[in-house]
Formats: C-alpha cells, structure tokens, sequence
C-alpha cells in the first residue's frame, strides 16, 4: 500500500496525552535550585548569597588558567603576587589588566604603584608560583632567585616564559578586588616553554590538540 495515506478514525486516536494519574501517584514536582540571590523582598539572603557563591567557585575551579606573578618595586622594596586572574584588554591602546584582592597584604602596593611587571610562569616553575602565592611562608618572597630587570623598576623572574611591563594607568575596586590596568611598554616572549596552568586547585599545563588547526588567514 505504497503511497497510500493511513487514516485513521478520530475515534480511535489514542488520547494519551490526555490522561492524568490520580494526585495521590503524582510525584511531587522538584524544586529547581534558584541562581537568583535576591529573596521575595529583594533582599540579598545570606543562604541564596552563598550558594551563588559556591556555585561561581565551582565553575571557575574548572576553569583553567594561565599563572602569573605580578611584580612591582614599592618605596625601594620589590613586591610579588602570584595572579591567574590576568586578561589582555586592549591592542590599540596595549592594555592588559590584573585583579587583586583587597585583602591581600600587597594589594595597596600594587594600586599605588607607576609600574609593575607581568612574569607568565612555565610549566616548570610550580614552586615559583608557590612562593608568590605565600604558600613558602618566606620573609622575602624573591630570596634566592634569579632576577633581572628590563625596561621598568619592576624585577623580571628568571626563567619566564615570557614577560610583560606596564606603566599603571588606573585602578578600579571592584567588591573585595582592585583590577589594576596597565599600559603595556614592553612584551617579551623568552621561551618556546609550555605554561604553568592552575585548574581544579592542580597545577597543570597545555597539551596539543588533535583538532585541525584553523586555515591560517582565520584570525581568532
Ligand atoms: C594559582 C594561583 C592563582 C592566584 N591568583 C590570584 C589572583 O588572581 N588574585 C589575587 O589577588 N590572588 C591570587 N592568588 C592568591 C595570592 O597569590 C595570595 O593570596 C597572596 O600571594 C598571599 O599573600 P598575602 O596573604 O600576604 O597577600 C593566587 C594563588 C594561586 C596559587
């Protein structure tokens, strides 16, 4: 009966969709969790805050990236941070940008400073990034490293991959972080070394891909 359309009597169309269990089968409808942090009254409540917190955490401790040590000299004392919140922000004029906590002890030396320097770690300087980060408990963070100094008072870390230096253009407080912006006049690339990588509170780093690079007149 090729090509012979089945028709079937409204009758006996089957009315499934229609049919509800009795209430007492019915399972009780799941309550979504809620990302909106404001309550009935359009008040932050301290439960919702949390959990909008907790949840942004947890997405960004998935989130890989890159790690970085920000350094400044501050009344002649030279400071470093580890920072992974790095972002390059603008080309035409260069500008990158670098977040800092506001409770950090280095935080007002870096919102006061006229130059700082921006050291990409490679994928070998695990415990560089640990001592910047505090984690070495050591009085003078750049005890015992390799330094050097380039275009700006800012000291450079001894096997970087690369490295960028920044006149400070401004700063802006930002809940419990300060974005400091830099204008960038000087970006050095000293290494073909993979980069240090900070994901799921684990040090990590890139790896190549099997996907197809991109024809090459395709810029990103
Ligand atoms: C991988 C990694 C990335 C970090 N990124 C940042 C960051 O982007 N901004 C920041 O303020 N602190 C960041 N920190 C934490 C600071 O390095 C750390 O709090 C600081 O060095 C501690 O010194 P202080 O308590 O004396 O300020 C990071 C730490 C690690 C290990």
């Amino acid at each position: 009966m090729i090509g012979v359309p089945r028709v079937i009597a409204p009758q006996t169309r089957l009315r499934y969709f229609t049919l509800k269990a009795p209430s007492a089968l019915r399972l009780p409808e799941r309550s979504k969790p809620s990302n909106n942090p404001f309550n009935a009254q359009g008040e932050r409540s301290a439960t919702l805050r949390g959990s909008v917190q907790n949840a942004l955490k947890d997405v960004m401790r998935g989130y890989p990236q890159g790690v970085t040590v920000v350094t400044t000299k501050d009344h002649g004392v030279l400071k470093g941070i580890t920072v992974s919140s790095f972002i390059s922000v603008s080309l035409q004029p260069p500008l990158i940008l670098v977040s800092i906590a506001k409770d950090s002890g280095f935080h007002e030396a870096f919102r006061n400073s006229t130059e700082f320097a921006v050291n990409f770690l490679a994928e070998d300087q695990k415990s560089v990034s640990d001592r910047f980060a505090g984690r070495l408990k050591l009085a003078d963070r750049f005890q015992g490293l390799d330094i050097s100094f380039d275009s700006t008072s800012a000291p450079i870390i001894g096997g970087v991959k690369a490295f960028v230096e920044c006149k400070t253009r401004g700063s802006y407080e930002e809940g419990d972080h300060s974005l400091i912006i830099g204008e960038v006049v000087n970006a050095i690339r000293l290494s073909e070394k993979s980069p240090l990588v900070y994901q799921n509170q684990q040090y990590t780093t890139t790896f190549p891909s099997d996907y197809p690079a991109p024809p090459s007149d395709i810029v990103y």
